[in-house]
């Protein structure tokens, strides 16, 4: 083991113990694209301000394309005695090129390159998971198009409540999910800042151009401060929280599916190719797909805490805590990206199953509400009247073993007289589903108007 590059100070070589816990090549080592290009920008800025020789950088530039494309093409692996990414892009390609290689780190220090290689990874991925979420959310819109008068019983407490349509259901999810999509979008602009020529935490006294290297990173601006842009991890914690948020989500819409496709629902089957045997019992078909879901919004939201409790007690401006932000933000964008991978394939293949859902809306009286309601609009009863009424017709069916909607108008009229014949077409699902006309109501009519306005908003999505 040599004298590494970046160790005037250390005469001694390290312990393998300590190489064990402070090096982080084997992970961060997925960064070598974003190291590559912030190095290729800032040596060209160096050249620019004549800080370095046209020479050198181009003898840079060419270095570091050759090692991207030997690092893509398998041809060189980074599993070197390098401390971590940075060091080994510079360990290479001053093994290339020689003294050039050695210039590329003038007006910098691996605290703003570690800041800017992390958060151009984290804004990559804040777009893709937003892409990814509009897949979703297209999907969602699709299933609802198709169901939107499929009634199932709504629920609270998880009791039947009243008669939705599946349709509805799904926007839910939707509305959801677009919540998710701003919040990543919103991320990533608050954070497209550059952090490169912040150096260690104050600064440089070489005449660089921070501007310059932000316009060839894409970004909208440097960041303001330098010793804030080495010390912060806001961006990696705020992808987390969004993933995390976006998983609980996604979670419960998991948690509905292993439910309705359990056999006291039926109301959906997942595609064969969502489901899985067991080892043992020949006849089971599992739903581990909706649980793995479930069951990875656990991790995720374990890295959102390990984060947030590493940051916490940090003085300024970098410590070495600050490289356990890496893992656990890898960890989280992989499940999250997988997670809607599959999300999206096992809603498009799954079976709605129409007849099981609306035969569960005749169990629980579900369209009690409108009995009362009937008697509040066309009779003018205070409501907590008409809602005693209602409970006893409740009882009376409950006694007959029927729905409120299958009593003939002699029972409903036994209870109160006040019920008229124009009670019996309100009592039938499908009507107290169509009934539900209000602002952002269940009727079939908002919910096509509402999948309308999904379209139109997915469209505009599409053009930005
Ligand atoms: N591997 C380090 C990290 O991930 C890079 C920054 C190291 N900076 C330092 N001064 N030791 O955080």
């Amino acid at each position: 083991m040599g004298k590494h590059i970046a160790s005037a100070r250390i005469q001694t070589e390290s312990s393998q113990l300590l190489k064990a816990l402070n090096d982080s090549l084997p992970f961060d080592k997925v960064l070598y694209a974003e190291d590559i290009r912030g190095s290729r920008a800032h040596a060209e800025m160096l050249a620019q301000q004549g800080i370095i020789s046209t020479e050198d950088q181009t003898q840079i530039d060419a270095g570091l394309a050759e090692i991207l494309a030997d690092i893509e093409a398998g041809r060189l692996t980074l599993d070197g005695d390098e401390e971590d990414i940075h060091m080994a892009i510079e360990g290479e390609l001053t093994r290339r090129i020689g003294d050039a290689g050695k210039r590329l780190h003038t007006a910098r220090s691996r605290n703003d390159q570690v800041a800017l290689d992390f958060r151009l990874f984290v804004l990559r991925h804040n777009k893709a998971i937003a892409a990814l979420l509009l897949q979703n959310i297209e999907t969602l819109v699709t299933v609802a198009e198709a169901h939107s008068s499929t009634l199932l019983p709504g629920m609270t407490h998880l009791q039947h409540a009243q008669p939705i349509n599946f349709g509805y259901h799904m926007l839910a999810y939707a509305a959801m999910l677009k919540r998710d999509h701003e919040r990543f979008i919103s991320s990533y602009e608050r954070n497209n800042l550059s952090p490169i020529g912040c150096a260690a935490l104050a600064g440089t006294p070489h005449p660089i151009d921070r501007r310059q290297t932000a316009r060839s990173l894409d970004f909208a601006a440097p960041t303001p401060n330098c010793l804030d842009t080495v010390s912060d991890r806001d961006f990696a914690l705020e992808i987390l929280f969004n993933i995390s948020t976006m998983m609980m989500h996604i979670s419960r819409l998991s948690e509905e599916l292993i439910l309705w496709s359990a056999a006291e629902f039926k109301w959906v089957t997942l595609s064969d190719r969502h489901a899985t045997g067991s080892s043992i019992m020949p006849q089971k078909k599992n739903p581990d797909i909706p649980e793995l879901l479930r069951g990875k919004t656990g991790r995720v939201n374990g890295n959102l805490v390990a984060l947030l409790t590493v940051m916490k007690g940090l003085p300024l401006a970098y410590n070495k805590d600050m490289q356990e932000d890496k893992e656990g933000v890898f960890d989280s964008v992989r499940t999250a990206t997988l997670s809607l991978q599959v999300l999206n394939e096992m809603i498009a293949d799954m079976t709605v199953n129409r007849e099981a859902m609306e035969a569960a809306c005749m169990i629980g009286h579900l369209s009690a509400t409108d009995l009362a309601d009937y008697l509040v609009k066309e009779r003018g009863l205070p409501f907590r009247d008409a809602y005693h009424i209602t409970g006893n017709v409740v009882n009376l069916a409950e006694e007959k073993g029927l729905d409120i909607s299958e009593l003939s108008l002699a029972d409903l009229q036994r209870i109160d007289a006040r019920i008229g014949e124009d009670v019996v077409a309100l009592l039938d699902n499908r009507a107290s589903m169509n009934a539900r006309e209000s602002l952002g109501g269940t009727a079939t009519v908002r919910t096509l108007e509402q999948v309308e306005s999904w379209k139109g908003w997915l469209r505009e999505q599409k053009k930005v």
